[in-house]
């Protein structure tokens, strides 16, 4: 069941934070419904209470042009009727205007990012603003981002470091001004594999500052990958070459979630998969040429992930929370 994700954060704010996976193809689409209910391997093997967990599935703009955009609501309005137990919402990542407007238009999104972040400040408020108005007459929600993701470097001077997080004083004028609806904040992440070249991680510090002005309203963590080492070296094991490097700690997703980190983006993780499982299969079976050879292993590996990553978030096992509380609203 596709909800909203006003929805979902009513019941994670503070308590745990809701995955949000990209996807691009049908595999992966399959693997995050799978681990998502708990099932291992099969579309029909039982839903496992205990692993079941509400979950975002975000569409960047590179997959929406990746073959063509219905595809996408095509596979995913499909799963919703494949795994009907699993409650979902469904979100463009990093939009720009245009694209936000156009999945507002479309009826199929349940919220919508609209990434102004690298413009300056008022623009970024003017620029949002006008994307809560469209959205908001539809009862989409809006998530906008404040500060400069990455490159976070140990050697940089303190406060040229700071200079990119985001500034919690800022935040509220933004969201009051904006009126958007959740905020992508900066914290010490950023994107893609290569994170942290030392000791750095998250900076609670300045979590804690934003929730403090901001009680109760939703923090997003983009760049939340955790690189795990063990994809690392055997993407590395398979051909691959790619250096050694690290994320997000999984252990730091729960403190998080309790400081209003409410949206933990991941998608990095999910490539590395794909990586290692399809490197592995043709390094393995030089003579095999069936698309559905590494296509197997990868959804199985996939959803087992996964299943691993809403443990680490808090939300595996709340699903049944959470459809029981949207009953009660119905
Ligand atoms: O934050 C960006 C996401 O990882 C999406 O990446 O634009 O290559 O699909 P993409
Ligand atoms: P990662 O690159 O760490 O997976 O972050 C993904 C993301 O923030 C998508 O918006
Ligand atoms: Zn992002």
């Amino acid at each position: 069941m596709i909800v909203t994700t006003k929805e979902l954060f009513e019941q994670a704010y503070g308590r745990y934070a809701v995955g949000a996976y990209n996807i691009n193809n049908l595999e992966q689409t399959v693997g995050l419904f799978r681990g998502c209910l708990g099932k291992k391997g099969s579309n029909d093997d039982p839903v496992d209470a205990a692993a079941s967990a509400p979950f975002i599935i975000q569409i960047s703009r590179g997959a929406r042009s990746y073959t063509d955009k219905r595809f996408l609501e095509a596979m995913i309005r499909t799963a919703e009727d494949v795994f009907a137990d699993a409650i979902f919402a469904v979100h463009l990542d990093h939009g720009t205007e245009e694209a936000a407007y156009d999945c507002i238009d479309s009826g199929f999104y349940s919220s919508v990012m609209i990434d102004a972040s690298h413009e300056p400040f008022d623009k970024n408020i003017a620029t949002t603003r006008r994307v809560v108005e469209r959205a908001h007459e539809k009862g989409i929600s809006v998530e906008a981002e404040l500060g400069m993701l990455g490159g976070v470097e140990e050697d940089i001077a303190v406060s040229a470091e700071h200079a990119c997080l985001t500034d919690p004083d800022q935040a509220v004028e933004f969201a009051e001004r904006s009126g958007c609806d959740s905020l992508a904040v900066a914290i010490g992440t950023s994107h893609g594999a290569y994170k942290f070249a030392g000791k750095q991680g998250l900076h609670f510090d300045r979590i804690a500052a934003i929730q403090k002005l901001m009680p109760g309203f939703p923090l997003v963590m983009h760049g939340s990958s955790s690189v795990p080492k063990e994809w690392v070296d055997r993407i590395n094991a398979s051909g691959g070459k790619l250096p050694d490097t690290s994320g997000v700690p999984e252990k730091d997703y729960l403190p998080a979630a309790k400081l209003g980190v409410t949206k933990v983006n991941i998608d990095t993780d999910g490539r590395l998969i794909w990586c290692a499982i399809y490197r592995e299969t043709f390094r393995d079976k030089p003579g095999d040429f069936d698309p559905r050879t590494p296509g197997k292993p990868f959804m199985a590996e996939y959803a087992a992930f996964i299943a691993h990553k809403n443990r680490m978030l808090g939300s595996a096992g709340q699903l049944e929370a959470v459809r029981a509380a949207l009953a009660v609203r119905a």
